[in-house]
């Protein structure tokens, strides 16, 4: 029979839950997510279930302080009701759903910060992103203190930092990555999608387009010198009416720049798609 969703606000009776959860023997995993789900967030479920979870939390918090002061905290699309059964349809066993207040206490005065990985990419762009994003999940980390934690790779940066932070802070967790889940169009499912205007959405069919591109040509050519190959992409990007934030190639695990794109480099995009900033990556 299905377990019953439980769901919790405070993070003070979650993680009592999940400490005599664990102590009975579950096999604890966190799917942390801003909610506002989509196929992405339930391939991370499916994933935290294949790996045997016993239960399965998902965190929806849309966290304030990954937000710039010009970036879209606000409007964020939030949807509660909609998250739960989605949960609920997708084996989740608990739903985290935190109120700023409550997650950050008056006067909340620490923070994470991850000096390598978050420097360039999305961390140049977006400063105290990585930040905020470390120390809400080590607080999700330390609430729920799961033994495995699952994230997106359509986040790459994102999840080379959190490996990099549980490596460095020696947190208990096990990380694991599940592939990017496309649209039938090849767009990668984000929340922000719900932004794009249908002239939008099909102009943005350019980025999974250059990196479907770009993983043909090396499989097919092999090593080929970036600079030129780079320039190729951002004309393709540029004739589809995006404006390139970014396009990088990066060895996947260090995210040191690569000076050829070649088997293994991760290529990195992030473009604006009129007033939606969109990533999406893809490793060769
Ligand atoms: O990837 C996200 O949705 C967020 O950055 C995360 C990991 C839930 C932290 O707020």
């Amino acid at each position: 029979m299905a377990k019953t969703l439980k769901t919790f606000a405070d993070p003070q009776k979650l993680q009592k839950w999940c400490a005599a959860r664990r102590q009975a023997g579950a096999k604890i995993a966190l799917v942390p997510t801003m909610g506002y789900l989509h196929e992405g967030h339930l391939s991370l479920i499916a994933a935290a279930k294949r790996k045997g979870a016993d239960e399965i939390v998902v965190s929806v918090f849309v966290n304030p302080v990954q937000f710039g002061p010009n970036e879209d905290y606000e409007k964020y699309p939030r949807d509660e009701k909609a998250d739960l059964a989605k949960c609920r349809a997708a084996g989740a066993t608990a739903v985290f759903f935190p109120t700023p207040a409550n997650m950050y206490l008056d006067g909340h005065s620490t923070f994470i910060t991850e000096e390598t990985l978050a420097a360039g990419l999305c961390g140049a762009r977006r400063p105290g992103h990585f930040r905020g994003v470390c120390t809400v999940v080590a607080k999700l980390f330390n609430i729920v203190h799961p033994h495995l934690a699952v994230f997106g790779q359509k986040d790459f940066q994102q999840a080379a930092v959190i490996r990099r932070m549980v490596r460095d802070l020696n947190f208990d967790v096990k990380i694991s990555v599940a592939p990017i889940v496309r649209e039938p169009s090849g767009l990668a499912r984000s929340s922000r999608n719900t932004y794009l205007s249908d002239d939008e959405r099909a102009r943005a069919v350019a980025l999974s387009q250059s990196l479907a591109r770009a993983r043909a040509d090396v499989a097919a050519k092999g090593t080929m010198p970036w600079r030129a190959y780079r320039a190729k992409i951002v004309k393709v990007l540029e004739k589809a009416g995006l404006v390139v934030d970014y396009v990088e190639a990066v060895d996947a695990e260090t995210l040191v720049p690569a000076k050829s794109l070649s088997k293994g480099v991760a290529v990195l995009l992030a473009v604006w798609c009129g007033k939606t900033r969109l990533i999406d990556n893809a490793v060769m």
